[in-house]
């Protein structure tokens, strides 16, 4: 059953009905200033980061989920109602939400007035604004009365949501005319403060919650607004919010345009005050000026939409299906943004408030966008590799406004390092820019220790190859890719962090998965170092790759599949020899990636895969799925089975799979798989997917759990950036090399071929690939042997590959 459709001539997707099974979300803003919002309204606004600039609350665990957030409410004669359902909840004479790239439409109708709310964060500022455009399609004329409401979170998401003692009694406001000014804390350290604000006279405002709402009521009743009035409250501690009304009548036939802003400012400390305690609003007058008119919206809107279609335009394809078409030109490259801009810090699952900037999880997402935002990557890469420790090893998370370290989440995840390496060679072949690697790069953020890129990269090798375990293999720390995989955990209290704790360091329990990343990367870490001169290097690496990979053979190969690990007392794990969790998924993709044991190792362990972990929505993580609680695995086995990484299908490594059959040149066994979880595949599946049609999930329950197919965490997941690299590199095979581009698609028999279009280091290539006798690449009518493009000056390139 499907909530909504794609429209993919206006890149939007269409929810037709309020009551989606979850809160169906989008994320506005490409800079400082994001929010979250859902197809009812709801969500968050912040600047930067989640948890320590917080401009407008939200409750997690909130009934209704979506209840809060912004708060429109039109009331006509008796009837109070909401553009995007909630928090009114009346029911509505039309409902419609249209999620747009960078912006969110509603429109709802009721008695002959219709509402058409636009939200934006437009580029460049420090804003979000909501148009709202009300038409009296009545027949007579009504006498409205409209609120704008916004509820202000006392900046750190926190202590706002903990530390009430202090909390209630801080809250303070300025108002000026048609706007509020949220000043908590700048009486003293803060240096920020935030408005919203309407574009017309308002006939009334409120600024402290309660009086707004009233006793025993919540967003759906408010007082005032039953009341048709505004109290001309004045926070004083509490919860200041922002209530803006204003009354609208409209003739038959009229309609009226209003702007709501929602704005976030920062001032030097010497300009901080106007006044004693009044603050400097100069940069907020200015940013309201630049949003007063409905044409200076339009504008806004307009350049968004030709920044995103400029984007998009590096990456296209036209084929038969039209799914794909509309996951890889739209949904999939947005999805990459969104996690450029977020990491894994601000969804509807993830807090804001916990984790910040992932190391290999924005590692990987570069693989994403890096094709994009080239020059953001760039600095991405330096970012992430500043909080690398001197030994290689480093922090696992940093915060996005201070880029440091996260102390609490610490270090010894065995898989970091070699992500880096990943995420700067895709760099420099999107890019050429081998500069990059004599960037003075800082280990853990400390001036002084900045060396160049490239020795980050070298320890990042040298830690793998120094860090084995009896085995011969790379000794896995507090975890690899599966966080949960907690080897040397032995946890036995409540609550304690699977992820930090370590009560039996073995120095024995060792990863095939980061065997299988080292002979990749690895590898790829040789070539670069070719291209640099530095062969001598590049051989002894390429000898440590040759030894890992030995002892994949010897001790990772279980006969039909590839092995998971070894536990803390060097016995097998991902083995027939294993009651439960006799076979994972993540060495089977990477092992085969890397080309250990061959095509035939490869196909084996494939078709091993498919058997045993394969399912409708894709292939689960392990099986068969841990019963019991094991000390020895730690989280892995703390899931019910069939959930998370105790055997869901945890998307973001099906693509490994995906790529992996491409590896083998099974164009029908990695299409098959891209199909079984590409969100626009499974659309007409939402009723029991339940999370967005348009963006992947982290999860979707196995066969062996209660809600099998029902998805979970959606948007902030590795999963975008594989799932892009799987089709556009692996399918479609476009890759970008160091020399060239290269077309190597490995398509389905069900494709005949396909149009791309990929701008590559200033040239526009456009490809054609078709069946044929006559198989071959022909470059801008010239025969070019093997399947890489060479560079060109010429800004474009016309492309015929006969496959
Ligand atoms: C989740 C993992 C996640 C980890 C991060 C665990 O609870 O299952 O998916 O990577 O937390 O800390
Ligand atoms: C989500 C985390 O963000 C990611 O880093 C990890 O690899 C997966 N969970 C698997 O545990």
């Amino acid at each position: 059953m499907k909530y909504g459709y794609f429209d993919d001539a206006a890149k939007e997707y269409v929810i037709t009905r309020a009551d989606t099974p979850l809160p169906w979300i989008n994320y506005l803003g490409s800079d400082g200033f994001f929010s979250l919002i859902s197809n009812t309204c709801g969500g968050y606004s912040f600047y930067k980061d989640a948890k320590l600039r917080r401009i407008t609350r939200f409750r997690y665990n909130n009934v209704p989920h979506d209840d809060g957030g912004r708060c429109f409410y039109i009331c006509d004669g008796d009837t109070v109602w909401s553009p995007a359902f909630l928090p009114a909840k009346t029911a509505l004479d039309a409902y419609r939400c249209r999620h747009g790239l960078g912006y969110s439409v509603f429109e709802g109708a009721k008695n002959g007035v219709s509402a058409a709310l636009t939200v934006t964060v437009p580029m460049h500022t420090d804003m979000e604004v909501q148009k709202l455009v009300l038409k009296n399609e009545s027949g007579e004329t009504k006498a409205l009365t409209v609120y704008g409401v916004t509820e202000w979170c006392l900046w750190n998401a926190v202590d706002d949501s903990t530390n009430f003692q202090r909390n209630w009694n801080i809250g303070e406001v300025e108002i000026e005319g048609g706007t509020v000014y949220h000043k908590t804390e700048y009486r003293e350290r803060r240096n920020h403060y935030a408005f919203y604000s309407v574009n017309a006279p308002v006939d009334g405002f409120d600024t402290d919650r309660d009086t707004f709402l009233g006793r025993f009521r919540g967003w759906s009743e408010p007082q005032a607004v039953e009341l048709r009035t505004s109290f001309g409250s004045v926070a004083a501690g509490w919860a200041p919010i922002a209530a803006l009304r204003l009354n609208v009548t409209l003739a038959a036939g009229e309609s009226r345009t209003l702007l709501f802003r929602l704005g976030y400012v920062e001032n030097p400390p010497e300009k901080k005050f106007a006044a004693l305690n009044v603050i400097n609003k100069e940069k907020a007058h200015a940013m309201l000026a630049a949003f007063e008119t409905e044409a200076q919206f339009d504008a806004a809107l307009a350049e968004l939409r030709s920044y995103w279609e400029t984007l998009l335009s590096r990456f296209t394809v036209q084929s038969s299906e039209e799914k794909l078409d509309r996951m890889v030109n739209i949904w999939n490259q947005y999805q990459c943004m969104v996690t450029f801009n977020m990491s894994r810090s601000a969804s509807y699952y993830e807090s804001g408030t916990g984790r910040g900037m992932g190391f290999r999880d924005s590692c990987q997402d570069l693989l994403g966008f890096v094709h994009l935002i080239p020059e953001r990557a760039r600095e991405r890469i330096i970012d992430i590799a500043s909080i690398q420790f001197a030994d290689g090893s480093t922090y696992h998370q940093y915060q996005p406004l201070t880029k440091r370290g996260n102390a609490d989440v610490g270090s010894g995840f065995n898989d970091d390092p070699l992500w880096l390496v990943a995420c700067t060679c895709a760099y420099i072949r999107e890019t050429g820019d081998f500069s990059i690697l004599d960037e003075p790069t800082p280990f853990n953020n400390e001036t002084g220790t900045e060396v160049p890129l490239l020795e980050h990269l070298r320890r990042s090798v040298s830690y793998t190859v120094t860090h084995r375990g009896p085995h011969g293999l790379p000794l896995i720390g507090r975890a690899d890719w599966n966080d949960c995989l907690n080897l040397n955990c032995f946890s036995l209290t409540p609550g304690e962090s699977f992820q930090t704790c370590s009560n039996f360091e073995s120095g024995k329990a060792e990863s095939v998965f980061i065997a299988g990343m080292f002979v990749k990367y690895g590898k790829e870490y040789a070539a670069l170092c070719d291209r640099i001169g530095l062969h001598t290097e590049a051989d002894e690496v390429r000898a440590s790759v040759g030894e890992i990979e030995r002892a994949v053979l010897i001790h990772g190969w279980d006969g039909e599949w590839f092995r998971r690990a070894y536990d803390a007392f060097e016995r097998p794990i991902g083995s027939r020899k294993n009651a439960e969790g006799q076979i994972y998924i993540e060495p089977q993709g990477f092992c085969v990636m890397a080309g250990i044991g061959g095509a035939d190792y490869g196909r084996r362990a494939l078709a091993s895969t498919e058997k045993l972990l394969g399912n409708e929505f894709g292939i689960e993580v392990l099986h068969p799925c841990y019963t019991e609680y094991h000390d020895y695995l730690g989280e892995i086995s703390s899931y019910p089975p069939g959930y998370k990484e105790n055997g869901s299908v945890f998307c973001h490594n099906n693509p490994w799979i995906t790529l992996a059959y491409c590896t083998v040149k099974d164009g029908n066994g990695a299409f098959d798989l891209y199909t079984r979880n590409a969100p626009a595949y499974i659309e007409d599946k939402s009723e029991i997917h339940r999370t967005e049609p348009y963006c992947y999930s982290q999860t979707i329950a196995g066969r062996d759990a209660k809600t099998y197919g029902e998805a979970k965490n959606a948007w902030l997941t590795g999963t975008a950036a594989w799932s892009f690299v799987a089709v556009s590199q692996g399918i479609l095979g476009v890759r970008p090399d160091y020399d060239g581009l290269i077309v190597d698609p490995c398509l389905p028999d069900s494709m005949d071929g396909c149009r791309l279009s990929r701008l590559f280091r200033g040239t526009r290539y456009d490809i054609t690939v078709r069946r044929g006798a006559n198989k071959g690449l022909v470059v801008d009518g010239k025969a070019v042997s093997g399947n890489c493009i060479p560079l060109t000056s010429s800004p474009s390139c016309l492309v015929e590959l006969t496959i």
